[in-house]
């Protein structure tokens, strides 16, 4: 099988090239986290969508391994008889020692392998590995920790797969260069013990968070003013996560190549993990281009429509607001009350309802918090609400086609009917009996489901304490929808990347937030969003564009202002948003649309690129030579303030002579007008070469 080269990372519209010229010989790379085809948080996400770009790279000599988990493969994965010879027999050797591991093709871009181990069918070794991890590496696991003897089976299981892959057993020209690229503490013992037996594997380890950084800051901490004065030991002691943080530290201090995904995760691992990374490795996307420019913008429709008539079953006998004038915000993600800023977010929800209500806005914002907790199913008011829309639908069709065929006989017998006669009293007393069964005496229901712990659920005490009940009066209206979205979902039909699209603005305050996905992903979906100057992206986003709320990127101050400042701010953000024109909306999006190169994994995947180099490089130095050569050659890349209008769209008019905000036809030559006007200021063309005095903003 030939080798692929090293991959050259070419032009994306604007970004310098960047080529690190590297010969990869034989090496092959093993990916290592628990998120392979398991799908937790974040961390799949970067998996799953740099798999297309990495096996460009690597070809056949590319393996994920991950936990077997039964329900995940059914769905994503294609089981296959190992291709490589040498590693069917390390895999058919584990399997006769007591393991059990699958092979297969992960059924995503790049269609990348998998090496899958059940972790459970190994848990009689449990006890015999935690001694072992005690007598060589001093770390000592409690038995009630269920995660972290997940971790030690999972970390035994890949040093000793890696171990028989670097013995190679003849054949196929192995043993090969072997680069382990392991991901997070869960992941990470495997790399500590392929660096106590001295394996002949190049490492990197990838913190996507630190485990004191997420529990320090759940609590009531402030934590950026005092990482340098924590004292870790004690702190991971008292939170009973010692030997967590030991697993954690331990792989971060054995790795060739250290990496985090950001910057601001950088200082964090600097002062808790005691190592400053190597380089940092931001997550990237893989950006979809439509052959049509505007089809962004069609999914929106599309989606808010699918939205519109889930609000319209879930506020039945409440419809009292104009469904056309609604704006959908939305935060998604773990339930992490205080770190993903839900917090922050409801209480600015509450002072935008007041100043909506004495503006006497026409504007309602429906709200919706998608964030999984522990329920018990469905709430039955919530499913009659739909089950009345979709009666209240039935209905309307029903009596549209007895209308329909009245008309038409009459057409045929060449006369105009008498519309007084077109419907019958049946007809009306069926109406009737549907208008009577969409009365309701209570309030829209704010939450979807049963909630299992209803009265200590941080989300709805807040709703409680400020007073949000989707009364008539309120303005913005809350939707709590405590599990993550599913286009099998009898209640809200959609998947998650729909939903987004349907929605106008993503509102993510996070106060820990190492990257933050959910505001990448609105980014390159052309939907606004709000995120902060304590996350990753928002970090990243503040770097790369000189004035990023025009492009509908909103960076909250969650840094340098009081937890009341902030809030503050985001409800000025939130009530500007609302104060938007459609059209001003249309134009923000096209702009926010235009940063997803910036995204691409096209583009940041350089960073993985040269850490593995650099990895290869240090554990196999006869080997590979790599000339330290900085990624972030284009760190002083920055996306201009747009040229074409002014700085906030709130500030911006149309100078089209004749226009409308609700007018639909208009916004689709409206559309064309501004694509014309990007065109001819040369600032829009994703993939048209642009000159740098373009892109520079400096
Ligand atoms: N997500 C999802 N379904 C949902 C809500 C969120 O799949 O209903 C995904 C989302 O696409 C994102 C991930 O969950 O990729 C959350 O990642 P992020 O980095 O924002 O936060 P984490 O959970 O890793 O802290
Ligand atoms: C897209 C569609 C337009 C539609 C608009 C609604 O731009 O192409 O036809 O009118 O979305 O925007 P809004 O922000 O009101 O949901
Ligand atoms: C972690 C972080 C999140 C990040 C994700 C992927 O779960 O909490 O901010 O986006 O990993 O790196």
């Amino acid at each position: 099988m030939p080798l692929p080269r090293s991959l050259s990372v070419t032009s994306l519209s604007g970004l310098d090239d960047w080529t690190e010229e590297f010969d990869l010989g034989d090496a092959v790379l093993f990916e290592i986290a628990w998120e392979v085809a398991n799908k937790v948080g974040g961390i799949y996400t970067v998996i799953q969508t740099k798999a297309r770009l990495t096996s460009e790279e690597w070809g056949e000599n590319y393996f994920l391994v991950g936990p077997y988990m039964e329900n995940s493969v059914r769905t994503q994965v294609e089981l296959i008889e190992p291709t490589n010879p040498a590693l069917k027999r390390t895999i058919d050797n584990m399997n006769s020692s007591g393991c059990k591991l699958y092979f297969g093709r992960w059924l995503i871009e790049g269609s990348p392998y998998v090496v899958l181990i059940d972790v459970g069918f190994t848990a009689w070794s449990l006890d015999r590995w935690k001694s072992e991890l005690w007598e060589n590496c001093g770390i000592g696991v409690p038995w009630f920790d269920r995660e972290a003897n997940d971790a030690v089976l999972f970390g035994f299981l890949t040093a000793w797969l890696l171990g028989e892959v670097s013995q190679g057993h003849g054949g196929g020209g192995w043993p090969p260069h072997i680069l382990a690229h392991f991901h997070e503490w869960l992941a990470g013992l495997g790399l500590v013990l392929c660096r106590q037996r001295q394996l002949p594997v190049a490492t990197i380890f990838t913190t996507h968070a630190t485990l004191l950084g997420r529990y320090l800051c759940a609590g009531s901490v402030d934590f950026y003013n005092n990482l340098h004065k924590f004292n870790v030991d004690k702190e991971a002691g008292d939170r009973q996560i010692y030997h967590r943080y030991c697993l954690e530290r331990a792989a971060a201090h054995c790795a060739h190549v250290f990496t985090t995904v950001s910057h601001i995760t950088a200082i964090e691992a600097e002062h808790l993990l005691k190592r400053k990374p190597d380089v940092v490795t931001p997550n990237g996307l893989n950006v979809k281009k439509f052959s049509a420019s505007h089809e962004f913008q069609n999914l929106h429709a599309h989606s808010k429509a699918r939205i519109q008539e889930f609000i319209r079953g879930h506020f039945y006998g409440h419809l009292d607001f104009n469904l056309d004038k609604s704006v959908f915000l939305f935060i998604a993600g773990r339930y992490e009350f205080s770190n993903k800023g839900a917090d922050v977010f409801l209480e600015a929800l509450a002072r935008l309802n007041y100043l909506l209500r004495v503006n006497h806005s026409e504007v309602t914002v429906i709200a919706f918090f998608i964030m999984p907790a522990r329920t018990n199913n469905f709430n039955i008011e919530t499913l009659k609400g739909q089950a009345v829309r979709k009666q209240l639908w039935d209905t309307a069709q029903t009596v549209k086609e007895k209308f329909g065929k009245k008309l038409y006989e009459s057409l045929l017998v060449g006369q105009l009917p008498d519309v007084s006669k077109m419907l019958d009293k049946e007809d009306f007393t069926m109406m009737k009996r549907a208008i009577f069964s969409a009365q309701r005496q209570c309030l829209p229901p704010i939450c979807t489901h049963n909630m299992l712990d209803d009265s200590s659920d941080p989300i709805l005490n807040c709703l409680r304490r400020i007073g949000l009940f989707n009364s008539s009066s309120d303005r913005v209206k809350v939707i709590f929808h405590p599990e993550f979205l599913s286009s099998t979902s009898p209640l809200l039909p959609m998947d998650y990347e729909e939903f987004v699209r349907g929605c106008h603005l993503g509102v993510f305050p996070s106060y820990y937030e190492p990257w933050g996905y959910t505001p990448a992903e609105c980014t390159v979906m052309g939907i606004p969003s709000v995120s902060t100057n304590l996350s990753g992206f928002g970090c990243f986003m503040e770097e790369h564009i000189a004035d990023p709320s025009a492009y509908g990127v909103y960076i909250l101050d969650r840094r340098y202002r009081s937890v009341d400042e902030s809030c503050s701010q985001l409800t000025s953000f939130l009530l500007q948003f609302c104060q938007q024109s459609r059209r001003q909306r249309i134009i923000q999006r096209n702009r926010t649309e235009r940063l997803s190169d910036l995204l691409d994994w096209r583009y940041l995947g350089r960073y993985y690129i040269s850490a593995r180099h650099m990895a290869l490089a240090k554990a196999f130095p006869e080997s590979y030579y790599y000339e330290p050569q900085d990624p972030s050659s284009v760190s002083g890349f920055r996306y201009p303030r747009p040229a074409s209008v002014p700085p906030s769209p709130a500030l911006s008019r149309h100078s089209s002579p004749h226009h409308s905000d609700d007018n639909d036809d208009d916004d689709e030559r409206y559309n064309e007008d501004l694509e014309a006007e990007k065109d001819r200021l040369n600032i829009r063309q994703p993939h048209s070469p642009k000159s740098k005095d373009e892109v520079r903003g400096d």
